[in-house]
């Protein structure tokens, strides 16, 4: 049995101060899940962020790593910094960071072995624009997203891979893909991953959907049989993420 996860995409949302008055709110109203939390916060949140979660059952990451140890990055954040500070879990690829920072396939292989190499856990975020869609070609883009992602990640370390299908077209928009398209696109995924590591491998991968999650359809798409929970933006950033992670 794969556990499902309910992640949280802060983005650039939240002061220190809103987030530990959030986070003191939310565990007082949650105390256990069947589920795993994570919640991705701006690097700058996690110190306060983990210190305000550390007597709970849920656990921050980060947003974004760069894959080369230190230097010259201005604005960057090194593996190295989050693992001094006892972050785990790592976002990797999100569009938002494809779209307006230029990050490739090739950035996103690049993180997702820095990541590993590590000892964090990448969270691997793929997904199609409304043309795409359009045009017929989201399976064929998600093979080749998720090929690129995974090229020369050891079947060992796929254990502390966890992808994230996010539609771009469905991001922020309050269109949600319907639970049959998220499940036949997170299938395809796992296709992808049986093709690469076999079957048991793509069986244990977790493969999350994302994009307009909310309290209203969040059972219906956790339901499906290929859909391993949620990377939630949004919603998230709300008390109500209590009904998103109970779905
Ligand atoms: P959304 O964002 O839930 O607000 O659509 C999802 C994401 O970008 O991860």
């Amino acid at each position: 049995m794969r556990k499902k996860i309910a992640a949280g995409n802060w983005k650039m949302n939240k002061t220190c101060t809103e987030t530990k008055e959030f986070f003191n709110e939310f565990k007082g109203k949650i105390a256990n899940s069947d589920k795993e939390v994570i919640f991705f916060l701006p690097s700058l949140n996690l110190p306060c962020g983990k210190e305000t979660l550390a007597d709970s059952f849920m656990n921050v990451g980060c947003q974004n790593i760069h894959f080369e140890n230190s230097g010259a990055y201005t604005g960057e954040v090194s593996a190295d910094m989050l693992l001094d500070l006892g972050i785990e879990n790592v976002l990797i690829g999100h569009s938002e960071r494809r779209e307006y920072f230029g990050e490739t396939d090739q950035d996103v292989n690049k993180k997702t072995l820095k990541a590993l190499e590590k000892n964090l856990k990448p969270m691997i975020c793929v997904g199609e624009t409304l043309s795409q869609r359009e045009e017929g070609i989201t399976t064929d883009l998600l093979r080749l997203q998720t090929k690129i992602a995974l090229k020369d990640v050891s079947e060992k370390d796929m254990a502390n891979v966890v992808i994230a299908y996010e539609p771009i077209w469905a991001i922020g928009t309050g269109k949600t893909a319907t639970a049959a398209e998220a499940d036949k696109a997170c299938g395809d995924i796992r296709c992808v991953i049986g093709e690469l590591y076999g079957k048991t491998v793509a069986e244990n991968t977790r493969i999350l959907y994302g994009g307009s999650v909310s309290p209203a359809n969040a059972s219906e798409l956790f339901a499906m049989e290929n859909i391993d929970g949620g990377l939630v933006g949004g919603a998230s950033l709300k008390m109500d993420f209590i009904e998103v992670i109970n779905a």
